[in-house]
């Protein structure tokens, strides 16, 4: 393990303190992970890869029955993997909370939405520790991993722990780990991206990258857990606002009749001070478009106007309808109205190769389309329904696009024969630049 050089300051070691060093150390520590998504199965696989006993913990009986059965419903954790591990008694998953009385550790790693009102939503984060709460004891330590504003640690889930006099940083330890995870990135899983981790206390801190080190290759202790929940909404922050720039930069172009895509890879030619981002349909995913509302929801409390977050935000909000004008027009200048016209979407997951839908631009961009009277339908090899914001679709064969008025590449999913689509199709809207290395008439970039 490689620890970075933030300040860990020695402090003398309680009694539980030692004695769950001890039990992390000599891998004899039972952990738990609370949620098991995206985030928390790869998670428990990694930490029941590395030797401990590991309880996963999830309400929704369909992914319990999953794991105990040895299958994997995650993308990025293959089933065999997950078939040895259940086989050799080291994963196991239950939606009983009273298992937590036989644990050492537990990893929070919930859902935090938003509300319609862009609020956070905490109730996940609250109903786990309520239930983490009835059966914690002394000697344990919790580390929260879903992202949330800077505080919630501290403020909401610290004095639910903190009840029959226990105190954190001696009878039980506390820390916050913002998640990296990308799923579908070959190159970046849970075991080798650098694990950020800050506690309520130093020792908590010690603890807890203690913890992380003896599963994952690189643990960067910070100093306090709020820093640890602002690393994450920074990072988060950093890409909505990079991509707002970029998709307003791409309405600019389109205006200007320049190609956008040729000026950010001409600019990224330039080896220092610039990083590349790309326009697109909008944001989607469980992260991006939420996070940053997180931190400027709590920045308000602060008296202070997150003004980049919500500029960016509105600029990424318009891009479903910038692409729906783009179809309009393109179906215009072909003769055609787009009331009445079949539109044929490639992709609805919100990013590439992936089988995610969560707050997917294509949602928005079928509703809007469905509302101008077009005839929408999709092809998507990674989601057969979408049964999501009222809507009830199925995947269609590709052959589908070659019968619409117009297509539009929304997933610029890896497995599509695009040669294949350009031939068949009439038009193409391509809001990914997937079609790049060709060239054709029928195609309008973003
Ligand atoms: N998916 C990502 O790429 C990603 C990346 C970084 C951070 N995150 C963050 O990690 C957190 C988890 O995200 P995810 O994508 O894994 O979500 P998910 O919806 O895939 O998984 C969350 C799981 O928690 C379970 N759950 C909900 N309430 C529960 C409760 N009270 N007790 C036990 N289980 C409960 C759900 O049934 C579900 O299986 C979120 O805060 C998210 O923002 C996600």
């Amino acid at each position: 393990m490689t620890q970075s050089t933030a300040a860990v300051q020695e402090t003398p070691a309680s009694t539980h303190s030692i004695a769950l060093a001890d039990k992390i150390r000599a891998k004899t520590a039972r952990v738990g992970i609370v949620g098991l998504g995206y985030v928390g199965l790869p998670l428990a696989v990694e930490y029941a890869n590395a030797g401990y006993t590991v309880v996963g913990i999830d309400l929704q009986a369909s992914k319990v029955d999953a794991i105990n059965r040895g299958e994997s419903y995650v993308q990025d954790v293959p089933t065999h993997e997950v078939k040895e591990l259940v086989a050799a008694g080291k994963l196991t998953a239950t939606s009983d909370f009273s298992i937590v009385s036989t644990l050492d550790t537990v990893n929070i790693c919930v859902p935090t939405p938003l509300r319609k009102t862009k609020d956070p939503d905490m109730s996940y984060i609250v109903s786990a520790t309520e239930e983490i709460a009835k059966y914690f004891q002394a000697g344990m330590l919790v580390i929260l991993e879903s992202t949330t504003y800077p505080g919630t640690t501290d403020e909401l889930v610290r004095p639910m722990l903190e009840r029959d006099g226990l105190r954190v940083g001696e009878d039980f330890f506390l820390c916050f780990s913002p998640e990296r995870v990308d799923p579908g990135n070959p190159n970046f899983q849970t075991k080798n991206i650098p694990k950020v981790v800050g506690g309520t206390t130093a020792e908590c801190t010690r603890m807890g990258a203690l913890f992380y080190s003896q599963a994952l290759e690189k643990v960067v202790p910070v100093s306090s857990t709020q820093v640890a929940e602002m690393v994450k909404l920074l990072e988060n922050t950093f890409r909505m606002i990079n991509i707002g720039l970029v998709n307003e930069l791409a309405i600019m172009c389109g205006r200007m009749g320049i190609n956008v895509w040729e000026v950010i890879d001409a600019a990224a030619t330039k080896p220092f001070g610039f990083m590349p981002f790309y326009p697109g349909p909008g944001l989607g995913g469980h992260c991006i478009p939420i996070d940053p509302f997180y931190l400027s929801w709590k920045s308000k409390q602060a008296g202070i106007e997150a003004r980049f977050i919500e500029l960016a935000g509105y600029v990424n909000g318009q891009m479903p309808h910038f692409v729906v004008e783009k179809v309009q027009n393109a179906l215009n200048d072909d003769g055609k109205a787009l009331k009445g016209s079949r539109v044929h979407l490639l992709g609805v997951a919100y990013k590439r190769d992936i089988d995610d839908v969560r707050e997917s631009p294509a949602l928005d961009i079928i509703h809007l389309l469905q509302r101008r009277g077009a005839e929408v339908s999709y092809t998507d090899p990674f989601v057969p329904v979408v049964k999501l914001d009222g809507l009830n679709m199925q995947t269609q064969d590709v052959s589908a696009a070659a019968e619409a008025d117009c297509v539009v590449i929304v997933t610029d999913h890896s497995g599509f024969d695009y040669r294949a689509i350009i031939d068949g199709a009439k038009l193409i809207v391509d809001t990914r630049n997937a079609l790049k290395k060709f060239s054709s008439e029928k195609i309008i970039r973003l």
